[in-house]
């Protein structure tokens, strides 16, 4: 049985093990996927036994994503770049640390029939996340510029990774704005030039919910008519990691239209 889990604290709310579920059906693997809690006092004795028992990878959500580093053998490219790892697999004798998120959301982007060659993207927010979707975006084609609440931020993150550029006040409007601040997790609505937002702007919030998140709200607001929300990067994210274990890319379009049914 090829043991798998995801890792975090909290846990509970993860959709993780059902989409994974879904991708071993789908391809015919059988696996055994479990979400569990783990706290940062019992991140390394979780670690241990869970690859001394045969655990052939997992998932890191929330607060692990820089603890695990020093598990891993190796960290891809991307992973370096994100600052952070989402995905843990062996490679022959080594664990290697990759995260998938930034590819996850290029994929979604793709799927909904965005274009980012040569597109103007900006990106609102120069967190965790927003270091993980910068250079997939930028390799994409993307030209990405950044705007965040703290500005010094926004630089830090231009200057770190040599990519993106500021956006300005006077910028016109672009043609993709994706939400990568945690504002709407607290319900918080961004208040954001309109010049920015055209009837033709596709907004993307990388947090998604039953309903329109604050972000989407404001955006329509400002006359946005395309827009989508995280879900569709959460499975796309997850297919990745799949590949990662088992080197076929799963088909995220029937787990997406199941979970949104939810
Ligand atoms: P994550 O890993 O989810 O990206 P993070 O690293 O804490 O989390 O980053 C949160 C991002 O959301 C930051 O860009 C933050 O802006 P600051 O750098 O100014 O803190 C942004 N953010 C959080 N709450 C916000 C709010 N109420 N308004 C605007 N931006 C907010």
């Amino acid at each position: 049985m090829n043991r798998l889990c995801v890792i975090g604290d909290p846990i509970a709310h993860s959709l993780s093990p059902i989409i994974h579920a879904d991708f071993a059906q789908q391809l015919g693997i059988e696996i055994e996927y479990t979400k569990e809690h783990v706290t940062a006092k019992q991140l390394d004795a979780f670690l241990q036994a869970f690859f001394s028992q045969g655990g052939i990878g997992l998932n890191v959500t929330v607060p692990h994503k820089q603890a695990v580093w020093d598990w891993c053998g190796t960290l891809t490219e991307r992973a370096q770049a994100a600052g952070a790892v989402n995905t843990l697999y062996r490679d022959r004798d080594q664990l290697v640390g990759d995260n998938t998120d930034g590819a996850g959301l290029v994929d979604d982007l793709l799927r909904l029939g965005v274009s980012l060659t040569d597109a103007r993207v900006l990106m609102l927010g120069a967190g965790g996340a927003a270091r993980g979707a910068l250079l997939p975006l930028v390799q994409a084609g993307a030209q990405v510029s950044i705007h965040n609440r703290t500005q010094a931020r926004a630089e830090r993150l231009i200057e770190d990774l040599q990519a993106g550029r500021l956006c300005q006040p006077q910028d016109e409007a672009f043609d993709v704005v994706i939400s990568a601040s945690s504002a709407g997790l607290s319900d918080a609505a961004p208040s954001l030039p309109a010049a920015w937002f055209s009837r033709e702007t596709f907004a993307y919030d990388m947090i998604y919910g039953s309903k329109p998140t604050p972000f989407i709200q404001a955006a329509q607001t400002m006359g946005v008519e395309h827009h989508a929300d995280g879900l569709g990067m959460l499975v796309a994210q997850a297919a990745r990691a799949f590949q990662r274990w088992f080197g076929e890319l799963p088909d995220t379009a029937p787990v997406y239209q199941a979970l949104r049914r939810r």
